[in-house]
């Protein structure tokens, strides 16, 4: 039978779609990672060695792979011509995790991180691969960001991203696990959304609701956050984008049906998100 390859397997989205992939038992899983023995991917799935910044030590994940769940996980496109081209050597498709901020009409993109993901998308098409592309809206999996502050201070600093669909990571997984394992999507961009628009500051009270006691947001101004992010020790190029991404995107108040039409159950809140995962911000 034709298997599965899962990149970013070990994170916050790759993690559900392997999980989901198992669960469906549609068809054998593979994962391809940096570090096999800190995986811990469920026992049914053959965990590879690879780092999609060397193409070359992707082919024995590759050998026998049918159809490949995408994430990039740089910010640039540079290396990914010889990581589709090492795709497209084996595999007949591939399944790509990119943003709902991509604008079609756009010459360039309002940020480098929608930029990233409308090059990626372009490559894609022109690489000879089926293709379909899953465009995320932000998903709720980036609150976790938020826990070591909210346990130590009942608050949430930071930046004020305008207000948003936040996407549950298990409902792009369950969109994922269709796309992956059935014909008839080859072709489509699928426009992943949460059910409702929530600032950042209702997320986080959302949080203070599934946990039993209050927490606000705090919005600081762009060059605080930046300090801050810096001091935590990101990269700068990352920072950089993550704030520029903050900076230029406008309320986006799009909420599709797509998640619910595919996989016939309504997209999940992120009251229920915050309700699933109290305990780490307890
Ligand atoms: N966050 C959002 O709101 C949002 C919205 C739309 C789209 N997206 C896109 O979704 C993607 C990230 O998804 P995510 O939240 O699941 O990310 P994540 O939790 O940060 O996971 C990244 C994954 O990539 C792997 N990885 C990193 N460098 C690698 C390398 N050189 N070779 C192979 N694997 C590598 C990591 O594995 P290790 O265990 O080895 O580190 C990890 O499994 C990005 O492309 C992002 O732009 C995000």
């Amino acid at each position: 039978m034709s298997e599965i390859l899962v990149t970013g397997a070990t994170g916050n989205v790759g993690r559900v779609v392997v999980e989901e992939l198992v669960a469906a038992g549609a068809a054998p899983v593979r994962a391809v990672v940096r570090r096999p023995e800190a995986a811990g991917l469920p026992g049914e799935v053959r965990v590879f060695g690879g780092d999609l910044s060397r193409p070359e030590s992707l082919e024995a994940a590759l050998k026998g792979s049918d159809t490949v769940f995408l994430v990039w996980p740089f910010l640039t496109a540079e290396g990914a011509p010889a990581v589709l081209e090492a795709i497209a050597r084996q595999a007949r498709r591939v399944v790509y995790l990119s943003s709902s901020g991509v604008d079609d009409a756009a010459g360039r993109q309002t940020d480098p991180i929608n930029q990233l993901h409308a090059d990626m998308e372009r490559l894609i098409a022109a690489s000879g691969l089926g293709w379909t592309v899953l465009r995320a809206n932000t998903i709720a999996s980036n609150a976790r960001g938020w826990a070591e502050q909210i346990r130590a201070t009942d608050a949430v600093r930071g930046p004020d991203i305008a207000a948003t669909a936040v996407v549950h990571e298990r409902d792009i997984a369950a969109v994922a696990r269709r796309v992956l394992t059935e014909d008839g999507h080859e072709g489509a961009t699928y426009v992943l959304t949460g059910p409702e628009v929530l600032s950042r500051a209702e997320q986080v009270r959302a949080i203070g609701e599934a946990i039993g006691r209050p927490v606000r947001f705090e919005s600081v101004p762009v060059a605080v956050a930046r300090q801050r992010m810096l001091a935590d020790g990101r990269p700068p190029v990352l920072v950089e984008a993550l704030l520029a991404s903050a900076e230029s995107r406008s309320r986006s108040d799009v909420v599709t049906s797509t998640v619910e039409g595919l996989t016939g159950a309504p997209a999940r809140s992120f009251r229920t998100w915050a309700e699933e995962h109290a305990d780490i911000f307890r």
